[in-house]
């Protein structure tokens, strides 16, 4: 198993070039299972998500091959399986749309429910709702969402919440539905975005993603095609965190500064300072100056978002001040806490609300990356910790995190990869 050792407080120096959206590029791999053609999807992140689906995709028959190390080739043309491999798909959270795509190509579904990041506990009655409005039946069986439909049609329905994976997932199962679907209060992230996108390049017809309201008219098929994913939003933002937390000057590359403005907006307030050009953004600050104490609240797009709020807590662990978090997407995601804790951070948590009393220092220590983002979190905090931090599990980071040792590395910060069972930190005193 591998870790990551980081020796803080050096400042992160020169410019960075970000990947291709996660939370994009997994939906748009299932959705390919739509087309009966080649689709051709370039600006792949190499993450371990990416990955999983690849062997997901491939054991049910699809045709995937890599043409460069960015560009994906999928076709879906010879799938005749509906089922998805139990053991795969529980490796992470976005194989739930595959339920979406298998309904809409075949009208069965046999997906294990999804794994990933473990935070919180995740529902799909959303989906399940969204699919069963459209005519589906489902039934969750020995751990495994059964879905099957005569027929797809279209309707309107209105969504509880605003759901990223339940707007996907129902677009998904509309594309080749009969009629008109209408999806009111709709998620309007910019991967959402995308995933249209990217069905509307293979022949779907969707309007309005991106607004309230989506508007789906069934297609009877979906032909093959080029697509480009969109880069990854919160990438961008963690990378922002980073370097407004360790001092320095980062240009960051193939960003789109628009996804990033509730992002951009707390970290100038932070005192850091964001420039901000066609596709990249210089984010600086004196590693002298004082990080100033802020409030954030997590919302749905285009609020700041639940993907930001523990790397933005890892740069105000060291603000001059309180700061509150306030998480309304998933109110106990706070698992980062007791890890920075273990690092000097002052920090409580109450419900949905998390407390952060700026301190002088952190402190490097053993740390574990128990999800995604907490990992990447323990990465900044480690960047400005006093001394050298060990974070263990870092195969979670490394799910939704291309290159990150090597994006660092080349701004500057002292972190290498080690095996778990290599004495990283015998000779240096952790304080
Ligand atoms: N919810 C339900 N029932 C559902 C679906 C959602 O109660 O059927 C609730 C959730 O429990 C949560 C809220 O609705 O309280 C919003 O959840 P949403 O469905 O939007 O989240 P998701 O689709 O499960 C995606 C991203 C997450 C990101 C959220 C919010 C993917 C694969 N995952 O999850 O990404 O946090 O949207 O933006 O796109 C990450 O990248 O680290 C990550 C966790």
């Amino acid at each position: 198993m591998k870790k990551y050792v980081i020796s803080g407080g050096k400042p992160l120096n020169g410019e960075v070039s970000l990947s291709g959206g996660k939370n994009a590029v997994v939906g748009i791999i299932p959705a390919a299972v739509l087309v009966k053609g080649v689709c051709v999807i370039e600006n792949v992140p190499a993450i371990n998500d990416v990955a999983d689906l690849v062997d997901i995709m491939k054991k049910m028959g699809a045709d995937v091959r890599y043409l460069d190390e960015k560009t994906l080739r999928i076709d879906s043309t010879n799938v005749v399986s509906y089922v998805a491999d139990y053991d795969a798909v529980r490796k992470l959270r976005a194989s739930y749309y595959l339920i979406g795509a298998l309904l809409g190509r075949f009208g069965h579904a046999r997906v294990g429910l999804p794994g990933g990041c473990d935070f919180v506990e995740r529902p799909i009655d959303y989906h399940i709702k969204g699919f069963e409005a459209l005519g589906a039946i489902v039934d969750i069986k020995h751990g495994i969402v059964v879905a099957d439909a005569e027929k797809l049609t279209g309707t309107s329905m209105n969504l509880d919440f605003p759901s990223v994976g339940a707007t996907v997932n129902i677009m998904l199962a509309a594309v080749l539905a009969e009629g008109l679907t209408v999806i009111e209060n709709a998620g309007k992230e910019p991967h959402i975005v995308d995933i249209a996108n990217f069905l509307n390049a293979m022949g779907a017809q969707i309007k309005g993603a991106g607004t309230d309201v989506i508007k789906i008219k069934g297609v009877a098929e979906l032909h093959g095609g080029h697509y480009e994913i969109i880069p990854d939003q919160i990438e961008a933002g963690t990378f922002m965190a980073a370097a407004a937390a360790a001092g320095g000057r980062v240009i960051l590359r193939n960003v789109i500064p628009k996804h990033l403005e509730s992002i951009s907006a707390k970290i100038e307030e932070s005192g850091a300072k964001v420039e901000e050009f066609d596709d990249y953004l210089i984010v600086s600050r004196d590693a002298d100056s004082p990080i100033k104490n802020l409030n954030i609240k997590t919302l749905p797009y285009p609020g700041f978002p639940t993907d930001m709020q523990s790397q933005m807590a890892a740069l105000l662990s060291r603000a001059g001040g309180t700061s509150i978090i306030t998480e309304t997407i998933f109110s106990h995601r706070f698992k980062y806490v007791d890890e920075l804790r273990r690092m000097g951070a002052k920090m409580t948590v109450d419900g949905n609300i998390c407390v952060i009393e700026g301190v002088d220092k952190l402190t490097g220590a053993s740390v574990r990356a128990c999800d995604l983002r907490t990992g990447v979190t323990l990465v900044i905090a480690a960047l400005i910790a006093e001394g050298i931090t060990e974070i263990s599990d870092v195969r979670y980071i490394e799910r939704g995190y291309e290159n990150i040792v090597d994006k660092l590395r080349s701004l500057g910060a002292d972190i290498k990869v080690v095996n778990d069972d290599t004495p990283a930190v015998t000779e240096t005193k952790i304080s």
